[in-house]
């Protein structure tokens, strides 16, 4: 399978790396900027190019990669290419890709950064295409990389990529929003690791209501006031502590 990846950021370092190491054919990657460009082809045998008029017009799959609101432009510029055009965008629904015959969607349900390494094993892959042959050329492709694959239309991806805002970057947000308190108090964030870790992993086997613990589920008034003075002079904190808090309180 001969794949073209247009951007070089964490989900096309990943994917191409990924399709790379299951044996398709990574023939170019394109960047705005050559030197990112070369920075993940040059890993993966692949033909760094940085001007959209050198696509190969005769790949299998062009894997769209790039941030969201330049998705639609990205594909409009794909002139005269033959195989399936697909992004990678929870967000973004697989309409803006209408110019092409073939196209459609490959969006990975996990976080990426490119420091850390993923195995895709356990990477829900949500896949839609505008045929069901290109469905199914689709997950051939899927199946290279993770068995837990999903076909999930344009408006169910949008939620779920909603929900995943909740699930991971807020949630990473909190980290970082606690790693403030602990630092502003000379605390080590490593000993919050092992919470955050347990968290995580409750949630694997129960619901995330059934499992919530702290002062505002057990509307420990006095406790909560205690944290709110403490925030007191970080009041961007503390109107997150509230409304959080309030949250926790009307949803149980
Ligand atoms: N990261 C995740 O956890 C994750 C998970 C699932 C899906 N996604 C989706 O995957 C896509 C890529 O996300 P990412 O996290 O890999 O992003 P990223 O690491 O920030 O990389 C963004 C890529 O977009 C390119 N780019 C930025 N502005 C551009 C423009 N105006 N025109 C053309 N290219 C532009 C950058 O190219 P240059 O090298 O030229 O700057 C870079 O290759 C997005 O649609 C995102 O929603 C991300």
């Amino acid at each position: 399978m001969k794949i073209v990846c247009l951007g070089s950021g964490n989900v096309a370092t990943h994917m191409a790396n990924a399709f790379n190491d299951n044996g398709a054919d990574i023939a170019q990657v394109w960047s705005r900027d050559l030197e990112n460009a070369k920075a993940l082809a040059n890993d993966i045998g692949a033909r760094a190019i940085s001007d959209l008029k050198e696509v190969d017009e005769h790949a299998d799959l062009y894997l769209i990669a790039v941030k969201d609101d330049a998705v639609a432009k990205v594909s409009k510029a794909l002139k005269n290419v033959n195989g399936l055009v697909v992004h990678t965008s929870g967000a973004t629904g697989m309409d803006v890709l209408q110019d092409h015959k073939q196209h459609g969607v490959f969006y990975p349900l996990q976080t990426f950064s490119k420091s850390q390494p993923i195995d895709f094993i356990h990477v829900p892959l949500c896949l839609e295409a505008n045929t069901e042959e290109n469905m199914d050329l689709l997950q051939l492709a899927a199946m290279k990389l993770s068995p837990l694959i999903y076909e999930v239309d344009s408006k169910k991806r949008e939620v779920l990529h909603l929900a995943g805002v909740f699930a991971c970057n807020f949630v990473n947000h909190m980290y970082q929003l606690s790693h403030q308190i602990l630092k502003k108090n000379e605390l080590d964030f490593e000993m919050l690791r092992p919470l955050i870790m347990e968290t995580a992993v409750k949630v694997q086997e129960a619901l995330p209501e059934d499992v919530q613990t702290g002062p505002a589920i057990r509307n420990d008034k006095k406790t909560i006031l205690k944290h709110e003075e403490l925030l007191k002079k970080m009041p961007h904190l503390q109107e997150i502590y509230k409304n959080l808090s309030n949250s926790i309180k009307k949803t149980h």
